[in-house]
């Protein structure tokens, strides 16, 4: 896909779509566009076909027009950034139903920033592109995508470069969320840990500021991550540690480590987990996928920071040498853990990742993990658990998460909440209980997270769609990359 800028006369891109962001009162680039046509926008505005409230679209087929088709796009009431992104994704969705090839976007009418407005169109243009590789022949889906290339019309010269950049930052991103979400819907039997640790130094080949290297068992064994093994112990597929460098900067600058949780099928271990929606337990690496994902963009995007990605991979199985409740293993930082449920995993493995970060040296570190159910019953499917040891990494991850439509929300990490995970056989226990199931887990990594300033994404509501709709949703990419961008400068 290709994306250029223009701010020429808007009917002299050649293109057989034009999408036109409008209320339904026009203004300038509208109105003009309106004269052109013979008044047909606000004849099909007066009729009622077209309300011009925000995200509605209408298809107009304009014969002997520049353009062979308008499609209308609703604006009024798009006030928040969260509207706005809304009403892009809608016009995109709406433009990639239709056998476009080349397409302008009219940069007006909705939001002001061009710079932002153009990365939203182009990461959504690239997510309403996706389509999941291995989908069944014949099927509706297996139909190519004919789009090749998109204008954003800018209303003014002056506008151009910024337009641009946006463009290319949020292809990146849109990129980016599409391999977290390839990722995320293959099926386990496919994607396992060492099918990811295959894809991300497949990601590093031929990268000179980019390198992949996987840490085996053995590895692992010989680090003492105790806890991690405890995990895959139960599995007869091996786990790996992927660990990505992506140096954009001098080697001194201190990179930002974010760890991601990928259990490529959890299955409870002995604590097995009901059956029903159990198929879903595949998504359970999205959090790994994410930093793949994020890399994939680093790479399109060429950030001037220093980003190293740690993916612990493993399945969560309850074979013979699985681990039992009640079980005492040793983590990486030398803490002992009694294990009270194998399905409290996710922890389990991201503690050893969260000592091993340390020693990068880092800056700050972000874990991300689909880590527990209770922080859907908080939160939902909309926003993100966050939790945070640094007040100023929280703030700034908020607004990354707001800027970028993947929002987030805080959760505290009093001591209060520390005191349940108390154990009689360890240093502590991997649950805490009925309550507050997200902090308690939190508060579980924050015990291997005192060196460094520190936050905890937990996306178990928001990395994938369950339903007819079901499939990986890329998040949370954009906050992820939302943050790194504010932190090039
Ligand atoms: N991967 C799950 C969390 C999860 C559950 C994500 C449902 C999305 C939907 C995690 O490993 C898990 O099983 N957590 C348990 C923790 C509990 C045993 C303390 C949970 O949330 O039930
Ligand atoms: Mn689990
Ligand atoms: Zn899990």
């Amino acid at each position: 896909m290709d994306f250029t800028a223009s701010a020429a006369q808007l009917l002299n891109i050649k293109a057989d779509s034009l999408i036109l962001p409008t209320g339904p009162q026009l203004k300038d680039s509208a109105k003009a566009l309106d004269t052109s046509l013979d008044g047909a926008i606000s004849s099909l505005i007066k009729a009622g076909d077209f309300s011009g409230k925000s995200g509605a679209t209408l298809v107009m087929h304009i014969p002997g027009a520049s353009g062979k088709r308008v499609i209308l796009l609703g604006t009024e009431g798009a006030d928040t950034p969260q509207q706005q992104i809304k009403a892009i994704e809608a016009g995109a969705a709406a433009l990639l139903k239709t056998p476009s090839a080349k397409a302008v976007w009219v940069g007006e009418g909705l939001a002001d920033d061009s710079e932002w407005q153009a990365s939203i169109v182009a990461r959504s243009i690239q997510t309403a592109s996706y389509q999941y590789a291995a989908a069944p022949k014949g099927s509706a889906k297996t139909k190519p995508k004919k789009l090749k290339t998109l204008t954003y019309w800018a209303p003014t010269r002056a506008d151009l470069s910024a337009a641009k950049k946006g463009l290319a930052y949020g292809s990146a991103v849109g990129q980016g969320m599409n391999v977290a979400r390839q990722l995320g819907n293959l099926p386990a039997n496919i994607c396992t840990p060492d099918y990811l640790a295959t894809q991300a130094k497949a990601l590093a080949k031929g990268q000179a500021k980019f390198t992949t290297s996987v840490l085996t068992e053995a590895d692992m064994k010989k680090l003492k991550m105790g806890s991690l093994l405890s995990v895959s112990a139960g599995s007869d597929v091996p786990a790996k540690m992927i660990v990505m460098k992506y140096q954009g900067t001098k080697a001194s600058v201190k990179p930002i480590v974010l760890v991601g949780k990928a259990v490529t099928f959890d299955s409870g271990g002995i604590s097995l987990k009901p059956g029903n929606g159990m198929d879903e337990m595949k998504y359970d690496m999205c959090g790994g996928a994410s930093v793949i994902g994020v890399f994939n963009a680093l790479i399109e995007n060429q950030l001037p920071i220093n980003v190293v990605g740690i993916v612990p991979a493993t399945e969560n199985m309850p074979n013979g040498h699985a681990t039992k409740p009640g079980d005492v293993v040793t983590s990486m930082s030398g803490q002992t853990i009694e294990v009270l449920n194998t399905d409290a995993e996710g922890r389990l493995i991201l503690c050893d990742a969260l000592t091993y970060a340390g020693r990068f040296k880092p800056d700050t570190v972000i874990d991300i993990a689909t880590l527990t159910g209770a922080v859907i019953g908080a939160l939902g499917k909309v926003t993100a658990g966050l939790l945070s040891n640094d007040d100023e990494l929280a703030e700034q991850l908020l607004s990354s998460g707001t800027r970028s439509g993947d929002r987030a929300w805080r959760l505290p990490l009093f001591e209060e909440y520390d005191e349940l995970i108390k154990s009689n056989f360890a240093d502590m226990a991997n649950i805490g209980g009925p309550q507050a199931g997200t902090i308690t887990a939190a508060c579980f990594l924050a015990r291997f997270a005192k060196k460094y300033k520190w936050a905890h994404l937990d996306v178990a509501g928001t990395a994938w769609v369950s339903g007819a709709a079901k499939g990986s949703t890329g998040r949370p990419v954009p906050i992820l990359m939302e943050y790194l961008r504010s932190k090039a400068g």
